[in-house]
């Protein structure tokens, strides 16, 4: 039995003073739903402010990236280290914009998702097809390649907390959504794959999330279906009422 998870990607959205005024409207709505594990993942700057507010709570914090290193000379960077310091449980991977905007391939995810396991951070790793690969039949073949090369050498017994969200890029923030039927085919193969990399024990219990214009009123049908766990909600996650009618509706 999978326990579904929401979470919710703000981007590079709310300042600490929006980020607090999210949590004092948001906390009161989820604090009778603990079936679901539920996952705020702010900017950095606001990662403190939402961790100290969601202390007590059933819900979780994360960040939206890190780096692979340890410490070091990485301007800019923020390590596992770090974010365990200050108690942070969950981070996302890969996520499409940051493998647009700022150079992240399969490898570094690759290098990310052994770091986030060896620090006890739950990983969300981010796979998906452009428009035009799905387009010219390609999605299976793109899926296989970012889930094979994400795995490469993971650790089995470490691997347990693995998370994956599957986000066709087409869909992000456009307000298009893949069909259920797209949806049930993509996270079906995307099991699959993760049984050849690490065994179907692991497969059956690993979490896939669907993530890509995810709103109140289409999650009911999203999460209904066999593979999919939860959702990785962007635009719709920034206001407290969307962000819990979608976990509402969506378990
Ligand atoms: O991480 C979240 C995804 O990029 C989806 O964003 O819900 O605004 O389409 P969206």
């Amino acid at each position: 039995m999978r326990k579904k998870l929401f979470a919710a990607n703000w981007k590079m959205f709310k300042t600490p003073a929006e980020a607090t005024a999210f949590t004092e409207a948001f906390f009161p709505l989820v604090a009778g739903h603990k079936s679901a594990e539920i996952v705020l993942c702010p900017s950095m700057t606001s990662l403190g402010t939402v961790i100290a507010a969601a202390k007590g709570t059933h819900v979780h914090v994360g960040a939206q990236t890190m780096d692979y290193h340890d410490n070091g000379a990485y301007t800019g960077e923020t390590s596992p280290v770090m974010l365990k310091a200050i108690a942070a449980t969950h981070v996302i991977l890969g996520h499409s914009e940051r493998r647009q905007y700022f150079n992240e391939t399969d490898t570094t995810v690759n290098l990310k998702l052994k770091a986030a396991l060896a620090h006890g951070l739950v990983p969300i790793v981010c796979v998906g097809e452009h428009r035009e690969e799905r387009e010219s039949g390609k999605t299976n073949e793109v899926l296989e390649l970012q889930i094979r090369i994400a795995l490469e050498g993971i650790d089995r017994a470490a691997a347990k907390p693995l998370v994956i969200a599957y986000e066709p890029v087409w869909a992000i923030g456009t307000g298009l959504t893949a069909t259920p039927e797209m949806a049930a085919d993509a996270h079906k193969f995307i099991r699959a794959e993760v049984a050849k990399a690490l065994g179907s024990e692991l497969a059956a219990s690993t979490r896939i999330l669907y993530g890509g214009s995810v709103k109140p009123d289409n999650a009911a049908a999203l999460c209904a279906l066999e593979d999919i766990d939860g959702a990785l909600v962007g635009g719709a996650s920034l206001d407290p009422k969307s962000f819990n009618d979608i976990i509402q509706n969506g378990c």
